[in-house]
């Protein structure tokens, strides 16, 4: 077969020689970074600085004091400090592989000896078209979409997925999101989030109609939602384009809803003609199947699914019938080659080598961890790591009173003693996980006794 050069570059057998030694020396410097350890003395001032840096640059304070430092070693992180912690959030759910994977490394010096940087519409490279094709392939399994288009972040994702929703609905307005969503920063997405706090300031455009996510407590809950669901088809007849949802939310509070719950919305979607739109941008990858529409197996319903995280860029998935006019879609960068490359090595890594399924890596490393703080909460933390659940590597647990400062205090004194986690809910506050694919027995030991210890100092 004919070769470009291009191809040449690719298959050159010297440059893979050279990213494997570059592998190996970050694989060498990493090997150190197998152990929780304190910030050393001698780095505070440099780390300090760094922070002082950012934080007046953006007039703002960072949450955890972290910058870091480069290096890690699977859920083992070096901050610039030199304190190694045990990352159980990863940028919010980015670093599913951890840190410094060699593969995922490897892979991105191979998209990074591309000839430009980002790729875009107008200049697609390979990596764009390997990745597009990957995640359609896995998108097909379990549902009708069928094309990709790959943007930078999720809340673009989202943004090119309501303009498609829009367009099949003849400028349909109203879009039905449910209580708690979290949709992203951008002004629309800001607006389908169910959060005042995140939009202070900002005028209110009245386009979002609520419906009330699955609650475990009511009995009620499902006939109360699809009543509701029901009032709002009829009052805005032919002015809706999109039921758009998580199918665990993520932000509201990692609430998570059985199959039957979502039934009855989708038929209703089903019989007026409203698109669906399953927003999984969290949830990708982490709920024991690729989409937790497929944990679910209501994928034949999704009209529209949006991604991001895990695969180092965005992605709006849609069917045929969703497939936009000329014009509506576009944007100078899908990606840069690197995140591209990488991106799609984690999709190969977690399609065939076990992570998926009921006995997958996924799962079991469900299973350790809410089984060992369902055992902290039964014997020395009695009763302060309540309600511990989640779907896949998407874990919470409502800590001590369940309020907002103690939530907060615990996330704190967690990060001091060498866990970082975050929070999400609305009361309960609850302490979230986003765990990485990688963890190993060796490392449920090492964070139980932090956990213990940490919640203990604060109760
Ligand atoms: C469910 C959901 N939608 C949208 C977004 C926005 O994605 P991004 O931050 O990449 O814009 C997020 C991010 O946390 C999310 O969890």
């Amino acid at each position: 077969m004919a070769t470009s050069f291009g191809d040449q570059l690719s298959s050159s057998q010297q440059l893979e020689n050279l990213f494997e030694q570059v592998v190996k020396e970050v694989q060498h410097i990493g090997s150190e970074v197998h152990t929780v350890g304190e910030a050393r003395p001698e780095l505070a001032e440099s780390s300090q600085s760094y922070i002082k840096e950012l934080e007046e640059n953006r007039g703002r304070p960072l949450f955890y004091p972290y910058i870091g430092s480069g290096i890690g070693n699977g859920p083992y992180v070096e901050l610039q400090d030199g304190s190694i912690k045990i990352d159980l959030i990863n940028g919010i759910g980015i670093n599913i592989m951890g840190h410094s994977h060699p593969r995922v490394i490897q892979a991105g010096l191979k998209g990074a000896v591309q000839d430009v940087v980002m790729q875009g519409n107008l200049q697609p490279g390979k990596e764009m078209v390997r990745f597009a094709k990957k995640i359609v392939e896995i998108a097909k399994r379990g549902s009708r979409l069928n094309h990709s288009w790959i943007t930078t972040s999720g809340s673009m994702a989202n943004e090119n997925a309501l303009k498609m929703c829009r367009q099949k609905t003849d400028g349909a307005r109203m879009i039905i999101s449910m209580n708690a969503a979290f949709a992203g920063r951008t002004t629309m997405m800001a607006e389908v989030t169910d959060n005042d706090t995140m939009r202070v300031g900002l005028p209110r455009y009245d386009e979002v109609l609520r419906v009330p996510f699955f609650d475990k407590n009511n009995p009620n809950s499902i006939e109360d939602t699809t009543k509701i669901m029901k009032e709002h088809i009829e009052k805005h007849k032919g002015n809706i384009c999109a039921f758009m949802f998580e199918p665990m939310q993520g932000e509201g509070g990692y609430n998570v809803a059985p199959r039957e719950y979502f039934l009855p919305l989708l038929e209703l979607c089903r019989e007026n003609g409203i698109p669906v739109w399953a927003d999984e941008i969290q949830t990708f990858c982490r709920t024991g199947e690729f989409f937790a529409y497929d944990t679910l197996g209501i994928g034949d319903y999704v009209d529209v699914c949006t991604v991001a995280k895990t695969i180092q860029s965005g992605c709006t998935l849609y069917t045929d019938e969703l497939n936009p006019k000329p014009g509506l879609i576009a944007g100078t960068f899908a990606g840069s080659a690197a995140a591209l490359s990488s991106g799609l090595e984690i999709l190969e890594m977690m399609d065939k080598e076990g992570y998926m399924g009921p006995e997958g890596k996924v799962q079991k490393i469900h299973n350790q961890f809410i089984g060992m703080l369902n055992e902290l909460n039964e014997t020395t933390c009695k009763g302060l790591l309540q309600d511990a659940g989640g779907l896949g590597l998407m874990c919470a647990v409502t800590p001590l009173d369940g309020s907002r400062e103690a939530m907060l205090n615990l996330a704190k004194k967690l990060y001091e003693n060498g866990i970082i986690a975050f929070g999400c809910g609305r009361g309960p506050f609850r302490l979230r996980f986003l765990l990485p694919a990688v963890l190993e027995e060796k490392h449920f030991s090492a964070m139980k006794p932090i956990i213990e210890k940490s919640v203990l100092e604060l109760a």
